[in-house]
């Protein structure tokens, strides 16, 4: 079967006035039509900077696609003009933030922000569209959604007005959603709820769909296959059953070690992963978890590992790790009881106590800055 989305070696750089900003370092990753996708990684890894390239949203200047292809659907967005560009965006992909009132309009109303999408693109006159925009406010539960389609966005909750993006998002029956932590704002049960929601509309509408989050307990029930990335880098990529039950690197067992578990919740602690995510001006040398990683070895600092595949893992499942990858010394290893070694953890705790507070300050509040408004 064609893939729908196919992304080549695409390298997103920020030129600033510290230096090349490196978000996007060479992500490769291919979707199917209807196919469902979670990328995961800690703040400031390159998340939304890739679906950001995928739509061509990268203001520039400062930040500019360098490298790379973005096939969709067989065309090459990278190559297309800006009309084209424009075209994709409403037509066949549709993207979901993480706050919807960057995305919705405080001056219109509900119901005339999704009708003008369906006026514009789908060429409805407006009794159509006023008719679908109800339905479509009804298809994601929005109670009394004929009345309530008059009212501005201020007007509804924080998890209505996701439901309303949710809709728009669907109005136009895009090939492909691009969702950027959508229930990050929200509370636990409300982003249940719409994560629910949005799989099964995906499902039923038979639309692909990639899910942005920082939590990989977000993506569990939700795609059918992860990628982590790190560092601007793809770090691990396999199948989510695959991924959970045989992670195959160390930063994917860190991040599974640090989420809750509610078998395991009386008797595992959770374990943070030490230190700081690294500098994409100057980035590690080597393996560029190297500077964290309690399984390191001296390899690691000295060469670059490449994302390939493991012994003892389905064949499509593959990690950037000098360690796990064939010949390592992690082909054995068993992360839930070995947590590597003590003596290095002590070393990475020790390297960052060293750094100036302003610098941990900086790192910690994740300085990202907004995406651009659309
Ligand atoms: N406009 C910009 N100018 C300079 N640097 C930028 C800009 N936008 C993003 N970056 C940098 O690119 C890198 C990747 O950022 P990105 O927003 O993709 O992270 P993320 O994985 O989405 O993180 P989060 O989970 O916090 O949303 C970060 O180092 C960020 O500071
Ligand atoms: S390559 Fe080395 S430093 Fe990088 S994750 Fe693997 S063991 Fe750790
Ligand atoms: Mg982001």
């Amino acid at each position: 079967m064609p893939e729908l989305l196919e992304v080549k070696d695409l390298k997103t750089q920020f030129f600033t006035r510290d230096g090349v900003v490196k978000a996007v370092d060479g992500v490769s990753f291919q979707l199917a039509a209807g196919e469902t996708l979670g990328i995961v990684g800690e703040s400031g890894c390159g998340k939304s900077v890739t679906a950001l390239s995928l739509m061509r949203l990268i203001p520039q200047p400062p930040g500019k696609i360098v490298a790379g292809s973005i096939v969709f659907d067989g065309q090459d967005i990278l190559k297309m003009d800006d009309d084209d560009v424009r075209a994709i965006r409403g037509n066949n992909i549709a993207m979901i933030f993480q706050d919807p009132m960057t995305s919705l309009n405080p001056v219109l109303t509900i119901s005339r922000q999704i009708a003008e999408a369906l006026e514009l693109h789908l060429k409805m006159d407006r009794a159509e569209a006023k008719k679908r925009t109800i339905e479509l406010l009804e298809l994601v539960n929005i109670p009394s959604a004929k009345k309530r389609a008059d009212d501005y966005p201020h007007q509804f909750s924080g998890g209505m007005r996701q439901r309303v993006m949710i809709a728009m998002a669907l109005s136009c029956n895009p090939k492909l959603i691009l969702a950027d932590e959508p229930t990050t704002a929200l509370d636990v049960t409300i982003q249940a709820q719409i994560l629910d929601l949005l799989k099964n509309l995906a499902r039923e509408f038979r639309t692909a769909f990639i899910l942005i989050t920082h939590d990989l307990g977000v993506v569990a029930g939700m795609t059918q296959r992860i990628h982590v990335m790190y560092g601007g880098q793809i770090v691990e990529k396999a199948d989510t059953g695959e991924l959970f039950a045989n992670p195959k690197m160390p930063y994917t067992w860190g991040l599974l070690r640090s989420i809750p578990r509610l078998d395991e919740a009386r008797k595992a602690k959770l374990l943070p992963i030490e230190g700081l995510p690294p500098d994409l001006i100057a980035p590690p040398p080597g393996c560029r978890f190297e500077p964290r990683c309690q399984y390191r070895h001296e390899i690691c600092s000295q060469q670059v590992p490449e994302l390939k595949h493991i012994p003892n893992s389905k064949p499509d499942h593959e990690a950037r790790c000098f360690g796990t990858q064939e010949g390592g010394w992690l082909v054995n290893t068993d992360w839930r009881h070995d947590v590597g070694s003590l003596e290095q953890l002590e070393a990475i705790k020790a390297e960052i106590a060293d750094l100036p507070l302003e610098a941990k300050r900086a790192e910690a509040s994740g300085d990202t800055p907004p995406p651009p408004s659309v």
